[in-house]
Formats: C-alpha cells, sequence, structure tokens
C-alpha cells in the first residue's frame, strides 16, 4: 500500500502557481514540504549550503595526479608483496562499484524526497563528487592495466565485498517504488534508514577498511599515487558523512515521533551489522599482517568508528572503551586543506587551468 492519501511533499517539478505567496523560511521543511523547491532563498539550513559552498572549494580531478611511481612499482614483479598487491585490487575491486551505488542511490532513491533546495544543492555536488571518485578508481585500474572485468565484477564474485554492497542494496530498493512518497511515519522511516545506512554505515564504515590500507601504503611510500587520490576521496565522504548526519540529525528535529526505541534498536542493529561486515572485509583482506596493520586493529578500529557514529546521530555507544589504533587516520580527516592536509597541497582551482601547488 503507497502512501499517495497522506503523500506529504513537492518534487519541485510541479506547474507553475502564478501569484502565489512567497515562500518564506518557516515554510521550509527538511522532508515532506509543500513549499516551492525551486527557489533556493531565503536559506533554512545555512549548514547545507555552507557545505556546498567547501565542497566547491575542495575541487579536484583524478587525472591531475601523476601515476607514473605507481605504474612502475605496479609492474615491477618485485615492487610489491602478494599481500601488498592482494589490497590495492581489492580496495578497487569495492571502491569502484561502491560510489556508483552512493550515487544511484542519491540521485534514484534519495533525492525526490528531501524537500529543500539548499540540501539538495549539495546533493548534486555529492552526486558529482561520486562521479570523480568513480573516474578516479577508473584512472588507477586503467592506469595499472589493471584486468578491468575482474577489478568491476568483483562485487558480484568475492563475497567480502558483494557482502558490504549486498547489504546496502534492501534498504535503496526499498525507496525504488515509483509509488513510494514520504509522509507516513511508515515511509519516513523507511528514508531515515535509507539514509542511516547509506551514510553512516556505507559512506561512514564501510569504507574505512579500504581507506586506512592505502593510505597507509601510501605513509610507507608505496602507491603513493593511488593514495593521493584516496586521500582527495577521504576528503570529500567525511563531507559527504558529515552532511548526512546533518540531514539525519534535522529530520529527527523536525519529525521527533519518527526516532522510537524501536527505530533506535534498529538503527544500532545496522551500525552492528555494519562493523561485523566491514571487519570480515579486514580479515579476507589481510589474511595475513602486513604494513603494520593486522584485521584485530581493525576490529578495535571499527568500533571506535562506530561508536563515533553512535554518538553522531544521538544513539548510545556501542562499544564502551574502544580505542583508535590508527590516529592518524583522524588527523588526516580533521585538518582543513588550508592547515596543510595533504603534503602537496591545492590551493587554488580554476576552471580549466592548471591546480597551483605548493611544497610546505
Ligand atoms: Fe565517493
Ligand atoms: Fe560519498
Amino acid at each position: 500500500m503507497t502512501a499517495a492519501v497522506n503523500y506529504g511533499g513537492v518534487t519541485g517539478l510541479e506547474s507553475l502557481e502564478m501569484g502565489a505567496a512567497r515562500v518564506q523560511v518557516d515554510d521550509k521543511k527538511i522532508i515532506n514540504c509543500r513549499a516551492d523547491l525551486n527557489q533556493l532563498v531565503p536559506f533554512k539550513y545555512k549548514w547545507a549550503w555552507q557545505k556546498y559552498l567547501d565542497a566547491c572549494a575542495n575541487h579536484w580531478m583524478p587525472n591531475e595526479i601523476n601515476m607514473a611511481a605507481d605504474v612502475a612499482l605496479w609492474k615491477d614483479p618485485h615492487g610489491l608483496t602478494a599481500d601488498e598487491r592482494l589490497i590495492i585490487e581489492r580496495s578497487l575491486g569495492f571502491f569502484s562499484t561502491a560510489d556508483s551505488l552512493v550515487a544511484n542511490n542519491l540521485v534514484l532513491a534519495v533525492y525526490r524526497h528531501i524537500t529543500n533546495p539548499e540540501c539538495r544543492q549539495y546533493l548534486l555536488r555529492q552526486a558529482f563528487e561520486e562521479a570523480l571518485h568513480t573516474h578516479a578508481y577508473q584512472y588507477v585500474i586503467e592506469s595499472l592495466g589493471m584486468n578491468e572485468a575482474e577489478v568491476f565484477n568483483m562485487y558480484r564474485e568475492i563475497p567480502s565485498v558483494a557482502r558490504k554492497a549486498a547489504w546496502s542494496l534492501k534498504y535503496t530498493q526499498s525507496l525504488g517504488d515509483p509509488n513510494f512518497h514520504t509522509g507516513t511515519p511508515e515511509n519516513d522511516q523507511r528514508l531515515l534508514r535509507d539514509l542511516i545506512a547509506f551514510y553512516v554505515i556505507f559512506e561512514g564504515i564501510f569504507f574505512y577498511v579500504g581507506f586506512t590500507q592505502v593510505l597507509s601504503m601510501g605513509r610507507r611510500n608505496k602507491m603513493t599515487g593511488t593514495a593521493e587520490q584516496f586521500q582527495y576521496i577521504l576528503r570529500d565522504e567525511s563531507m559527504h558523512l558529515n552532511f548526512g548526519i546533518d540531514v539525519i540529525n534535522q529530520i529527527k528535529i523536525e519529525n521527533p515521533h519518527l526516532w522510537t526505541e524501536e527505530f533506535k534498536k534498529e538503527a544500532i542493529a545496522m551500525i552492528r551489522e555494519g562493523v561485523e561486515l566491514e571487519y570480515v572485509y579486514a580479515v579476507d583482506t589481510m589474511p595475513r599482517g602486513i604494513l603494520g596493520l593486522n584485521a584485530e586493529m581493525f576490529k578495535d578500529y571499527l568500533q571506535f568508528i562506530a561508536n563515533r557514529r553512535c554518538a553522531q546521530i544521538g544513539l548510545t555507544q556501542e562499544y564502551p572503551g574502544a580505542t583508535n589504533p590508527f590516529p592518524w587516520m583522524s588527523e588526516i580527516m580533521d585538518l582543513k586543506k588550508e592547515k596543510n592536509f595533504f603534503e602537496t597541497r591545492v590551493i587554488e582551482y580554476q576552471t580549466g587551468g592548471a591546480l597551483s601547488w605548493e611544497d610546505d
């Protein structure tokens, strides 16, 4: 049964209503809004607009990163160990399709139901960034001369990769019905569940083993071009995650009836499942210890991250006492680019022009 009767929100494609009352800030709502969605101002959610501006200021392109050292190392039969190669292959296998899933969820499932122009402006920027990320992975795969069919099919062929994709798909499919509308508590919770699945768990937990592994290689001067791509991507992703958390919290503020005890239990169970699946991925990609990393350290790390995710959306922390074995990852994420995020950093981006680099 769809919710057409209680359908609460507009889409932005309604026929014009000549002479209708002007949009006031108080008319704006993050879901189920009835006010015109084609008028960006007056702003209500300044955090969303600010994130859009910040994301644009971080613009980058994958093919501006030099991959020559990676190509030489990858092609050298003695360049990397089998375990190091496995990490690169699995990371590209997971991420090359993962960012596409995120983009499809945004455009085909989420966008329509977020009834606010400034949030949509960020969603459009995020969607483009997801395209850039898929581009980056493809560019690495192509530069290294990897077997493209093998890499792009990993999410259907390698169980530890497939399980993460399959887990998330059910949440976006729940919204995929063209007759699905928000406006009932049940359907609004379906949207909230999708947002938690994709922002908090998929982008907020499922990306972290792969990111840590590849950035760890870069810190040891291996696959530095690939690691730099991942560093740019991680910077974008931490903003996606923070935007998603803001959206979830704003929906909660405006619709407290959705945040029931039962729903909170469900959200915690989802986060726990996410931690389990990501741990299995860590074990699969690191059958032995490597680069000073091992799967057990990732158990701690994932629990530490999960605690943070719980706190960010107002849930009690599930893993008391979990510690962070990779404090350098937080440093990378917390630093803004003007505070030396990169070893060599972008100081200006000009459309159609080259990046300017400045050594610190
Ligand atoms: Fe992405
Ligand atoms: Fe993302």
